[in-house]
């Protein structure tokens, strides 16, 4: 089945996987290598057992690249949080349906701050807890692992979310899928309507990152039938 509207494919480096005493370094290599935005994974110790980095490194990342920033918060208060990542530099922001803070009034703070929103659902949330969502967003994130780490093994089930949102619910915008996506398991994604592609350690674990993120993208854009 060809999906007409699904929009143009992006491979997005997950910047967790990178070597944070060089980070500006490995910016630009995965901006070499052809990667299109940057992947930026917050989390806070609450959300998510792991506690990575704040909007202090986000504003250092900032400077450092002119490609777009795509903050994922896997955090419980994202509505206490948007606007000091807004002003870090992010350009987009996506916050988990999960959170503590009222979806709808997080996503139109995002977008009173300018930003592109996103919603984020983990591998065990349904569908339907987006689905209210979809006039105030500008992204739909279906997380393939559990948030937290870096490095987890693709979760196939949630394929199927993917190709509900794309095909029956039949949204337009941008769904970005997040964790254990490398070249074996891309194409299920894009199959299914995922067209932003999360990559952490299949670009910056590779030998040669821009053979990686070629790779990513051909095998996705192959797996979407041209569309
Ligand atoms: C998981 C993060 C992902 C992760 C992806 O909590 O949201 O972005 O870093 O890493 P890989 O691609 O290694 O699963
Ligand atoms: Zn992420």
């Amino acid at each position: 089945v060809r999906v007409a509207a699904t929009p143009r494919i992006s491979i997005a480096p997950s910047l967790l996987s990178s070597d944070f005493s060089r980070l500006g370094e490995h910016l630009r290599a995965a901006e070499d290598a052809g990667a299109d935005l940057h992947h930026v994974d917050v989390m806070d110790g609450h959300f998510v057992p792991n506690i990575t980095l704040g909007p202090p490194v986000v504003a250092a990342i900032r400077k450092a690249t002119r490609a777009p920033l795509d903050c994922h918060l896997m955090i419980e208060r994202p509505l206490a949080y948007a606007k000091a990542f807004a002003e870090a530099g992010a350009d987009s922001i996506t916050f988990h349906v999960e959170a503590k803070d009222p979806a709808r009034e997080v996503a139109l703070a995002i977008r009173a701050l300018g930003k592109r929103a996103g919603v984020a659902l983990n591998p065990d949330t349904p569908l339907d807890r987006v689905l209210p969502l979809l006039d105030v967003v500008d992204m739909v994130l279906v997380m393939s692992v559990f948030p937290g780490f870096g490095g987890q093994k693709f979760i196939p089930e949630v394929l199927d979310k993917t190709r509900r949102l794309r095909r029956e619910v039949g949204w337009a915008g941008d769904i970005e899928m997040d964790g254990g996506i490398n070249g074996e398991t891309v194409a299920a994604c894009a199959a299914a309507g995922a067209n932003v592609l999360v990559a952490g350690t299949a670009v910056y674990g590779a030998k040669d990152m821009a053979a990686a993120v070629r790779t990513l993208r051909e095998r996705a854009e192959a797996a979407r039938g041209g569309a």
